[in-house]
């Protein structure tokens, strides 16, 4: 039988571009067990990955979170990677008569509700004495004081939204699980299907890989203090203005 001593990290998610480098960072550095949750079935097939499929209804949420609470493995790191920006129904708004309240709703389920369901029933996995960082993918467009350009008033909206949620939970997190850090991650541009659309005007060393932004966000999940309250920052560990 395993020993539940060896370190764990949970991806949610890990059926995307960058949910996958996370997973294969972290194999890559021996990190120990990766528990990744995916609505896709399992992608990776190496004895160290323990795969979940998962279509992200709070049941199945729970049923996740009391399986990880059993088993009692020492969670050090959770990222969550959940996010939208364009799907078969909607794209992003360009101007105010775009706006269509069901691809709005659908943005902010995937972009702020879910990964705060996420949140929510991780608390009394998490909480404990074990150092735990919880990254998620937020994206510098939800940064209120940042937004010069407008438009894509849907993902930047559920983006600002992720952060208010966030930063409520480190709050309440502080409070009940003060072992855990939170971070809001802005990862740049990276080559993934989310960018795809939108990847002729970024000059090439600006569109990242997932690899590269994957081995950015574990450098800062090794640095992070978990006393120091929600930080919103960037690939370069660089902090975003709310
Ligand atoms: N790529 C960029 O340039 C960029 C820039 C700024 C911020 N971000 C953020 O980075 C995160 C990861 O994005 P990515 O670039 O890796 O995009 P991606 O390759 O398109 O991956 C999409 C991610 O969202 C999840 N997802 C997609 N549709 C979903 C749905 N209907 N319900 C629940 N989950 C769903 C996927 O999880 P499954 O494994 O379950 O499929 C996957 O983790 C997102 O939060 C995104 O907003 C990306």
């Amino acid at each position: 039988m395993e020993q539940p001593a060896t370190k764990t990290a949970l991806v949610i998610g890990s059926g995307g571009g960058l949910g996958g480098a996370v997973v294969d960072r972290l194999l890559e550095q021996n990190s120990g067990r990766v528990f990744a949750i995916s609505r896709c079935s399992n992608k990776i097939s190496d004895e160290r990955v323990h795969w979940r499929q998962c279509d992200y209804s709070e049941e199945a949420i729970g049923r996740i979170c009391a399986e990880l609470k059993e088993s009692a493995y020492p969670i050090s790191t959770v990222t969550i990677c959940n996010g939208t920006l364009h799907g078969a129904n909607y794209y992003p708004e360009k101007r105010i008569e775009s706006l269509q309240p069901e691809s709005m709703l659908e943005v902010y389920k995937i972009n702020a509700v879910i990964p705060m369901m996420w949140v929510k029933s991780l608390l009394p996995v998490l909480a404990g004495k074990h150092k735990c960082v919880l990254s998620v993918f937020s994206a510098r467009v939800g940064s209120i004081n940042d937004n010069r350009l407008g438009g894509w008033y849907s993902y930047r909206a559920s983006k600002a939204a992720l952060n208010m949620l966030l930063k409520t939970a480190s709050i309440e997190y502080a409070r009940r699980a003060a072992n855990v850090k939170l971070i809001a991650f802005h990862p740049g541009t990276t080559d993934t299907p989310l960018s795809k659309p939108f990847q002729d005007s970024v000059p090439d060393n600006k569109l990242f890989t997932p690899d590269f932004v994957a081995v950015q966000l574990l450098e800062a999940m090794e640095r992070a203090n978990p006393t120091s309250g929600l930080e919103f920052i960037d690939w370069n560990g660089k902090p975003i203005q709310w």
